[in-house]
């Protein structure tokens, strides 16, 4: 026999019963989105490699060491999307879309790439979804998309267990006072720090921050405070946004350690984790970023925007508030003898017409075995037609719950079904 062709490490089949949950969430997800005014948009899911290098940053580890990067037959380096937000703002530069409206609120869904270690939670593709909401630098507007994740956990049940982790990364100033802060603290500690850490002390030092290496732990705990370095305007916006969270009683925790692993934010950042996952708890990150469209060639523009991994949402959703999802059909029909087998594609196609969802034996299989099949897809009936249903015109329609079975016209058993 020929060798089996295995999937690639890190990436999932999603087979029908949990698609059947996707599809649940999706539908929360386009309802809620509908809700808050959001629309949908559909970028490539690959882009010129250069856009994630500028918009994501060069030594961020999702740049440096994790994206899928291939060349075409021109030799352009092209990349699979590691994440969106920068794929969702060369869009809105290319395609003017601050002429639209002054502020433009999107969302999208859809597959991501990161050659990450696999892990519970973590893979290498995985689905996000996410919103951006370009053109406002106000307070507001961070308080709408943090309102609109935790919606769609309400919606979901599932807001009472997760939480909310929220830091601001200021201004420019802000974090550069925080940066020289930051770096006159740790320089005496320098030779103490994990290598990645040391790595990263004049790249990028705020993500040492982010270190779960004890010692480098147990360093950053008297580290100083990015708050503590913020200057007033990029305080005050904090500040307001927290006050409005409290206004719209949305519990958050101040985590003044929090940092995110991409490099285009500014001002407000969170995080909602939870506890039923194990060591990947983040189920949705974002924050401001308001000067990645400038950065990308646009106009200056504020932004903020967050995304969620689908996979894991849907691992706490399994863990408190299974999704209802329905996997049954209408109705089976079981065609017995040959004669009657060549008319049931057919029968059911008028009946898939008429809005049932049914099915029938391609098989050939006995009246016993078609039956098993109706009930091993959950069945509400059965449409049973044998020669002498078929000369009436008719099939004997049996109810599987009630055991009940009577004569119906094979053109009124969608009428009879749906009634
Ligand atoms: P991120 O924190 O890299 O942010 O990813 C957001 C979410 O995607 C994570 O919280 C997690 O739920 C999920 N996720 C990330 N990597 C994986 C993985 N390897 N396997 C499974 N799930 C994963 C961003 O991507 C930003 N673009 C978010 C954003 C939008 N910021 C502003 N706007």
């Amino acid at each position: 026999m020929p060798d089996k062709v295995q999937r690639v490490k890190g990436v999932n089949d999603i087979l029908p019963e949990e698609a059947a949950k996707w599809q649940a969430l999706e539908t929360v997800i386009r309802e809620v989105m509908d809700r808050f005014s959001f629309g949908e948009i559909r970028p490539p899911i690959f882009e010129k490699t250069d856009l994630f290098a500028r918009g994501v940053g060069e030594d961020t580890d999702i740049v440096s060491k994790e994206m899928y990067t291939f060349s075409d037959m021109s030799k352009s380096s092209l990349t699979l999307r590691p994440e969106l937000t920068a794929g969702v703002v060369r869009s809105y530069i290319q395609n003017n879309l601050q002429q639209v409206s002054p502020v433009q609120k999107l969302w999208y869904e859809g597959p991501m790439f990161r050659q990450e270690r696999p892990q519970k939670g973590r893979y290498r593709q995985f689905w996000q979804f996410g919103a951006e909401a370009i053109g406002s630098p106000n307070p507001e507007q961070d308080v709408e998309i943090i309102a609109l994740f935790h919606t769609i956990l309400q919606k979901l049940g599932i807001a009472g267990s997760v939480s909310l982790k929220i830091n601001s990364v200021g201004d420019s100033e802000s974090r550069a006072n925080y940066r020289t802060a930051l770096q006159d603290y740790l320089r005496p500690r320098l030779a103490d720090l994990s290598e990645t850490s040391q790595h990263r002390f004049e790249s990028n030092p705020l993500r040492i921050l982010d270190s779960k290496a004890p010692n480098d732990k147990e360093i950053i705990a008297g580290a100083p405070r990015i708050l503590d370095c913020l200057n007033e305007s990029s305080s005050q916006h904090y500040s307001q946004v927290l006050k409005m969270l409290d206004d719209m009683g949305i519990a958050y925790v101040q985590d003044d350690l929090l940092v995110r692993g991409l490099d285009y934010y500014t001002h407000t950042i969170f995080e909602f984790t939870s506890d039923a996952l194990g060591a990947q708890d983040a189920i949705c990150g974002g924050g401001r970023y308001n000067d990645l469209v400038h950065e990308l060639g646009g106009k200056e523009t504020p932004a903020i925007g967050w995304a969620s991994g689908i996979e894991r949402l849907l691992l706490v959703i399994d863990a408190m508030q299974p999704l209802e999802t329905k996997s049954t059909i209408d109705c089976f029909l079981v065609a017995l003898g040959d004669n009657l087998r060549e008319k049931a594609p057919g029968i059911v196609q008028t009946w898939r017409n008429g809005g049932l969802s049914c099915d029938f034996d391609t098989l050939r299989r006995s009246m016993k075995a078609q039956m098993r099949e109706a009930n091993r897809q959950g069945a509400a009936y059965a449409a049973i037609l044998g020669e002498e249903e078929y000369a009436h015109g008719e099939v004997q329609l049996k109810n599987f719950e009630t055991g009940e079975q009577t004569a119906v016209a094979i053109e009124k058993v969608v009428s009879t079904i749906k009634s």
